[in-house]
This record gives structure tokens, sequence and C-alpha cells, in this order.
């Protein structure tokens, strides 16, 4: 088992989730973040701190997809272990369905 981040992270990454991992296992993208599955121990912490409410158990229910990206992405992209100042526009994007299709950018975070 393991925690994913999913849509309604894109473009609101807030980033409060990365301080509370005990195993810093949280990438980077240029938009959203990902967590790598085989590195996450289920501990359930990061979810309720995601104000987006984008982190999900991957025993959620259609998940598979979510989980494949999180993998992929998070070996392309940069660990990342402390907040940083979310998207100015952040509250905006909060609660919007279906970011991913135009909106998920591939890009790493940057450093
Ligand atoms: Fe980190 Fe625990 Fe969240 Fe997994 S569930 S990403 S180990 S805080
Ligand atoms: Fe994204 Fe929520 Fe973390 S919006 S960056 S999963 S706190």
């Amino acid at each position: 088992m393991t925690y994913v981040v999913t849509d309604a992270c894109i473009r609101c990454k807030y980033m409060d989730c990365v301080e509370v991992c005990p195993v810093d296992c949280f990438y980077e993208g240029e938009n959203m973040l990902m967590i790598h599955p085989d590195e996450c121990i289920d501990c359930g912490v990061c979810e309720p701190e995601c104000p987006a409410e984008a982190i999900k158990p991957d025993i959620a229910g259609d998940m598979e997809s979510w989980v494949e990206l999180n993998r992929v992405y998070a070996q392309k992209w940069p660990n990342i272990t402390r907040k940083k100042p979310a998207p100015a526009d952040a509250d905006e994007w909060k609660g919007k369905p279906n970011k991913y299709p135009e909106h998920f950018s591939e890009k790493p975070g940057a450093k």
C-alpha cells in the first residue's frame, strides 16, 4: 500500500505535506508533487495536512493510474523536504475538478 498525490494538487501545490513526511518521499514537479510508492511507509500523516485534499491511500478506489503516475514522476523529479511558498493563485485552483488533462506539467520543480 502507498499514499498518492492526485489531481487536486495540480496548480495548488501547497506543500504542507512535505513538512510532515517522516521518510521524505515527496518529489517536486512544476505544478504538483508526487509520492514515491516504494518509499512511502503508509503512515497516513500527510493526508489530513493537505488543504486541497489531494492525498489519498491507494485503496481509495480507481487509484491505479495515480499510483503509476506517482511512481513515474517520483523517479524523474527532485526530492522536496521543505515547504516553499505556494503559487500565488493556488486558492483559485482549489477544488477545480479534472485538472490533469489540461494543466499537468511534466517539468521538474525549480531548484
Ligand atoms: Fe510520507 Fe507517510 Fe504520507 Fe507516505 S503516508 S507520503 S510516508 S507522510
Ligand atoms: Fe499538493 Fe496538498 Fe501537498 S496541494 S503539494 S499534496 S499539501
